[in-house]
């Protein structure tokens, strides 16, 4: 007997969420040393947490008996004196910002609603708009990854409810202009998520405009700039109708205590922050400068550098630099990219270099 039939029709055309490679399966694969592999795929912090996120957290783990607060109320007091909003404005999540997307999909998703995705981009808009019962519609970017409004507004129709806008892009790591989503944000009768999860290295936020737009909500974390991915913590600014539902639907107790306290000291340690959007900074000038004699490097406000291997293919040039002990991102999987494009997160320096060592014995 099966009892597959119980499923949601969707679920079954659902393609598993493809993730970065990990040290430990590639160290056994390739019969490499685990601390020589280099770990660029998966857009992480190059420099760790921040040493005052692992202190408070050391603390608190004494108190990991007790419930934390349902609400997050003192991790939402933190984000909303950085973001300059109230309290009220600002949701969390314990499954970072995929936990975000999930909820808010929650909300609006019913069956037979419509998400639009510009692609390529991050694929879990895909997964979740499909996990919820409802049907992603893809429109193509530009060939320099742009997203084109107008291409947008014409596939809304009426069972459009949601409009993901990923700034800056991954993979493209190109950012949309303010002028583009105040198009988008006044012509359709949907909600448009901005997801902002490398919005800290680019210096470019939309999130000033979320008073002034009912259907807007911009997505962050706390994986990247701040260096917290192995906690699994998101948040996002939304207006207060939204925030309200929100609540009502949330898993209680979402973000753990450890969680929530490294997340207040990491909002705190500006020295943590400063020294990770340097590095970054640095780094991509580094990689996009030894890369551009063997490759088309696109330009990123990111955390990491895509670059085209055509005519090699993406799967090919990984797997050689795989071999070699370093992990890249192949995009393959991205529906959209194309067959060479491939993603590179921003390390240190020294990461950088054998990266474009490894890649010129490689291209
Ligand atoms: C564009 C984008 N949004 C969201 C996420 C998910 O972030 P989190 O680790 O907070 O779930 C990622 C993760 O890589 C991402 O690239």
């Amino acid at each position: 007997m099966t009892f597959e039939g119980l499923l949601r029709p969707s679920v079954k055309n659902i393609k598993e969420y493809v993730p970065g490679k990990s040290i430990e399966e590639i160290a056994q694969k390739y019969g490499l040393d685990p601390g020589k592999i280099i770990k660029l795929g998966s857009n992480e912090n190059p420099l760790g947490p921040s040493p005052l996120a692992v202190s408070a957290i050391r603390e608190k783990a004494r108190k990991i008996h007790l419930y934390p607060s349902s609400d997050a109320l003192e991790l939402r007091k933190a984000i909303s004196a950085c973001t300059d909003y109230p309290v009220g404005n600002i949701v969390v999540s314990g499954n970072g910002m995929d936990g975000i997307l999930d909820t808010i999909m929650r909300l609006f998703i019913t069956p037979e609603a419509g998400t639009i995705i510009p692609i390529p981009t991050f694929a879990y808009y895909e997964i979740a708009t499909l996990a919820n019962g409802g049907k992603p519609v893809f429109v193509e970017r530009n060939s320099d990854f742009a997203i084109e409004p107008e291409s947008i507004l014409d596939k809304v129709n009426e069972s459009t409810k949601m409009i993901f806008l990923c700034s800056p892009n991954n993979p493209s790591g190109n950012i949309v202009s303010e002028k583009d989503v105040r198009k988008i944000l006044e012509s359709v009768n949907a909600i448009v998520f901005v997801d902002e999860a490398y919005a800290d290295f680019s210096g470019h936020t939309l999130m000033g405009l979320v008073r002034e737009y009912d259907n807007l909500i911009i997505g962050r974390t706390f994986s990247k700039a701040f260096g917290l991915a192995g906690m699994r913590m998101g948040y996002a600014v939304v207006p207060q109708w939204i925030a309200r539902e929100y609540m009502k639907v949330m898993t209680p107790f979402s973000v753990d205590v450890l969680s929530s306290v490294g997340g207040i000291a990491a909002l705190n340690d500006k020295e943590h922050l400063k020294k990770s959007l340097e590095t970054v900074k640095k780094g991509r000038i580094q990689l996009s400068k030894g890369l551009v004699p063997l490759c088309k490097v696109y330009p990123s406000e990111a955390n990491f550098i895509p670059i085209d291997v055509s005519p090699r293919t993406a799967a090919e040039v990984s797997e050689s630099l795989l071999r070699k002990g370093i992990i890249v991102r192949d995009c393959t999987s991205f529906r959209g990219a194309g067959q060479s494009l491939i993603r590179i997160t921003v390390g240190t320096e020294e990461q950088n270099e054998k990266v474009i060592e490894a890649l010129g014995a490689i291209l």
